[in-house]
């Protein structure tokens, strides 16, 4: 059977080069005569693999030594507590930007454990922009700065760092690390789900600034504590094993692709030809404004919203699937992270354009 074209936010598309790899070692990985899935997590094999997808991330993302790199479970939902549970310390306020539903159901969870002084907020933009940089309102006694980078749902991607804060930026990256450079130095905190441009779902990069540790609250699970997970090789309990295997396949994959900075080009080249067919097109929209749109995830609609599920039943036949919006926007989103290659964006916009002048 042949591989569609799959525009999924997530779990998303994987490099097929992995998935082949993965599937002729399943049975027997590395001669062992067990699959990977099989062995200790405490095996030398094993543990060699978690070293390697550590090396891997520093390398590709150019993080400094003084960041620890972890590899965590609870999806990066769990983040939205562990964050103030490791960083608060004695403080009691956190600093957060409103972007889209992701960075609201951060500032929902947060607000059990601080007191949140919104810096700055879209929602009467319907989260279709993005906060001028320098009309940011911090204050001078957070923790931390909160922000989302990419809003996966809302198609909207920050242009710039949140920069210059009082206290240290945390960014959830979930779905657009390792799709472009950016200066991990800038950050005290940068954690992401791995399931959309780092493998498949089940663990969570965390990646943190030395000095931000030793604050955990000591009624916390210690699988979920940074300083002692970094100590510990991600292993305190047992990892999800299978997914690091991908992990470590597919941080390769993208060192042979030529690192962040060659998938950098290709992404950009991808974004740009799906938003210049809708933006010449009167017939799709897109409600994002121009600085503020997502390179990864590109919701867009159909002026005649009746033609919606009609798009998605061709679109599926003609080998492009997962198009459907998030359920709580509706219309379509075509996610469009490192995995899914320039061909699969120039078949979309084939098809987008042959179902306007059939339907338009
Ligand atoms: C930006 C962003 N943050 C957080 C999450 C929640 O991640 P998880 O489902 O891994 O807990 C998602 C999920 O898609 C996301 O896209």
């Amino acid at each position: 059977m042949e591989r569609n074209y799959n525009f999924c936010a997530g779990p998303s598309t994987l490099p097929e080069a992995v998935l082949r790899q993965a599937q002729a070692e399943l049975l027997n990985w590395h001669g062992l005569g067990a699959s990977v899935m099989e062995i200790s997590h405490r095996s030398k094999d094993f543990e060699a693999i978690v070293t390697q997808c550590e090396q891997k991330m520093r390398s590709l993302l150019n993080i400094p030594e003084n960041y620890k790199v972890i590899f965590l479970q609870g999806g990066a939902y769990a983040q939205f507590s562990m964050i103030p549970l490791n960083l608060l310390g004695n403080n009691t306020r956190i600093d957060m930007i409103e972007t889209g539903v992701w960075s609201s159901k951060a500032i929902g969870a947060m607000k059990r454990y601080a007191d949140i002084n919104i810096a700055a907020s879209t929602k009467d933009t319907k989260f279709t922009t993005l906060p001028e940089a320098n009309a940011l309102n911090f204050s001078e006694d957070s923790a931390f700065v909160h922000y989302c980078d990419n809003e996966t749902i809302n198609g909207v991607e920050f242009n710039y760092i949140v920069d210059n804060t009082p206290s240290p930026v945390v960014a959830d990256m979930s779905s657009n690390i390792l799709s472009r450079e950016f200066d991990v130095s800038k950050f005290g905190v940068i954690y992401a789900g791995a399931q959309k441009n780092i493998g498949p779902s089940g663990v969570t990069l965390v990646i943190v600034r030395d000095d931000l540790l030793g604050k955990a609250d000591s009624k916390m699970s210690d699988v979920f504590n940074y300083e002692l997970q970094s100590k510990n090789l991600s292993m305190i309990n047992t990892p999800p094993t299978f997914s690091l295997y991908m992990i470590d396949l597919v941080l390769t994959w993208l060192q042979n692709q030529g690192g962040v900075a060659a998938i950098e080009q290709v992404n950009n080249a991808k974004a740009t030809m799906l938003y210049d067919l809708i933006d010449k097109s009167e017939f799709y929209n897109n409600p994002v404004a121009v600085n503020a749109r997502s390179r990864m995830n590109v919701p867009f609609t159909i002026v005649n919203s009746e033609l919606d599920p009609i798009f998605l039943a061709k679109a599926k036949e003609q080998g492009l699937i997962n198009l459907e919006g998030h359920r709580s926007v509706g219309g379509m989103r075509a996610s469009i992270y490192n995995a899914l290659p320039l061909e699969g964006v120039k078949a979309l916009c084939e098809f987008m354009s042959d179902f306007e002048k059939q339907y338009g």
